[in-house]
This record gives C-alpha cells, sequence and structure tokens, in this order.
C-alpha cells in the first residue's frame, strides 16, 4: 500500500487532503499541533491510519514520525508538505512574528523535507509536494514576511525538483491563491469565490495520473475572481 505523510491536517487544505489520500487507498500519517482537531480527524479516517501530534518547528520530533513512518510501512511514498501560518506585515511588526512564520513555513517545512528526501533518494520513488502560494510568485503588499517565507520554499522546491527528478522522485510547488480555508477568511471576495480544497485535491489526483516522463515544478492556482 501507498503511504503518505500530509504536515498541518488539522484544519483546512492539510485535512481535506489527508482524507482525500485515504479514500484513494494511501496508508495516511497525518500530523498538526492541535490534539483535539486530530482526534477528531483520527475517528473520520479509521483506525488503519496514523495521526500524530506534530510541530514542524521541532526537529527531533519530526525525526521521529518520519522513522516511525518508515519502520513501519518500509518507505514513505508522497509527501504534501503543507504546514503553515500566515501574518500581515512586512516591517514594524514585532520580530517574534518574523521567527514564527520563517520558522514555520520555511525552516518547518525543510526540517520535514530534510527528513524524508534520504528515504526517497534510497529508494529512488516517491513524491513530494510542498505547499507554497501565490505569494512565493508575487510579493503582494503588507504580506511580506509570508512571501519571504514561501519565496524561500520555491527556492528548495527547485533546487530539489532538478535534484531529485532525475532519480525518479516527483517534486512540485503548489502555488495558489486564495483557498476557502480559516487562513483565508479575510480574503478580498466571499468563501464561494475562493479555490475550494476539492480544487487542491483534484491538483494532487492530476500530478499523480501524469507519466513518468512529464513533471510539474510549480503549480499555480489563479483565484478568478482575483483578476477582475
Ligand atoms: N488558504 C489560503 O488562501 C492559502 C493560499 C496559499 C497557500 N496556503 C498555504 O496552505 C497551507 C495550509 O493552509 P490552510 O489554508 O489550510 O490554513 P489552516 O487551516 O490554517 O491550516 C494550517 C495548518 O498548518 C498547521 N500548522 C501550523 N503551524 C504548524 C506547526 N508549527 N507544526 C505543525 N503544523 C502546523 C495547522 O495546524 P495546528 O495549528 O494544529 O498545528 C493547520 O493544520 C499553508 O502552508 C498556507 O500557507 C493557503
Amino acid at each position: 500500500m501507498r503511504t503518505a505523510l500530509i504536515t498541518g491536517a488539522s484544519s483546512g487544505i492539510g485535512r481535506k487532503v489527508a482524507l482525500h489520500l485515504a479514500k484513494c487507498g494511501f496508508q495516511v500519517t497525518a500530523c498538526a499541533r492541535r490534539e483535539n482537531l486530530l482526534s477528531a480527524l483520527a475517528e473520520e479516517l479509521g483506525p488503519q491510519h496514523m495521526v500524530r501530534a506534530l510541530d514542524v518547528t521541532k526537529r527531533g520530533a519530526v525525526r521521529t514520525v518520519v522513522s516511525e513512518i518508515i519502520d513501519k510501512h518500509g518507505g514513505l511514498d508522497l509527501l504534501f508538505n503543507n504546514a503553515g501560518i500566515n501574518v500581515q506585515g512586512t516591517c514594524g511588526i514585532e520580530g517574534e512574528a518574523f521567527d514564527s512564520v520563517i520558522g514555520t513555513n520555511l525552516t518547518g517545512a525543510w526540517n520535514v523535507l530534510n527528513e524524508v528526501v534520504p528515504h526517497m533518494k534510497l529508494r529512488e520513488q516517491g513524491t513530494i509536494i510542498n505547499v507554497s502560494s501565490i505569494c512565493g510568485k508575487t510579493a503582494f503588499p503588507d504580506v511580506g514576511i509570508y512571501s519571504a517565507s514561501k519565496f524561500g520554499l520555491l527556492a528548495i522546491n527547485e533546487s530539489l525538483f532538478r535534484e531529485l527528478v532525475p532519480l525518479g522522485i516527483r517534486v512540485t510547488a503548489l502555488c495558489p491563491s486564495w483557498v476557502n480555508t480559516d487562513m483565508a477568511v479575510h480574503g478580498p471576495m466571499s468563501d464561494d469565490k475562493k479555490i475550494q480544497t476539492n480544487d487542491i485535491c483534484t491538483s494532487i489526483d492530476y500530478l499523480l495520473s501524469l507519466s513518468p516522463n512529464a513533471h510539474v515544478k510549480e503549480l499555480v492556482l489563479e483565484c478568478g475572481s482575483d483578476l477582475i
């Protein structure tokens, strides 16, 4: 059975993707920090899947979860590297906000890749999906710190794409605009005009359906009503 690790699975995109991949036949490990939300997810997923409390900023804890998956299943087929936070602002805000966004969205995402990639290299197979953002492509006013974290993740994604695709490992960054989750609750359009979490699942299905010769480095999902 194929195995998948989803970070940031307690809500929003990650939760939807965890349930979707389980339905598609993956053996899922779903991680995040909020244990109450994880318990509800565990019930929905069922006992054959794993749910673990994990803060991606804690390197030792990330190593423990990845080792557990490898020990139990012999490998990891899909990483959905999704955990992230948002903060408004670029300058004139508390330094802790900068540390926290970079620490989660960039360092945290790297912490997970740093543990997963060596295992995928050994097997010369696997799929990595890094969740960046449209803010990783364009730095809009007042989201400079968030953008910096997502631009940084695209740099890591591109480097890994060039390194790992020749070995048979898929690497893609998802760069969505407004997705209908708690994070985008203050978006400029109504929820029904946003990208839906289902669209993210469909994007994953598309990536997995491609032949071994076809690779997508970045998938940019624009929100139509934001372009008007
Ligand atoms: N919604 C959008 O419009 C949009 C657009 C582009 C990109 N994105 C990206 O999509 C990803 C998912 O966001 P979302 O929209 O689904 O928002 P969300 O509902 O707030 O989900 C964020 C997830 O990340 C987890 N998380 C945050 N910090 C973490 C940490 N230190 N360790 C482990 N997990 C952590 C949260 O769980 P806990 O709090 O339980 O840990 C939560 O499950 C993020 O990377 C975000 O930047 C979102």
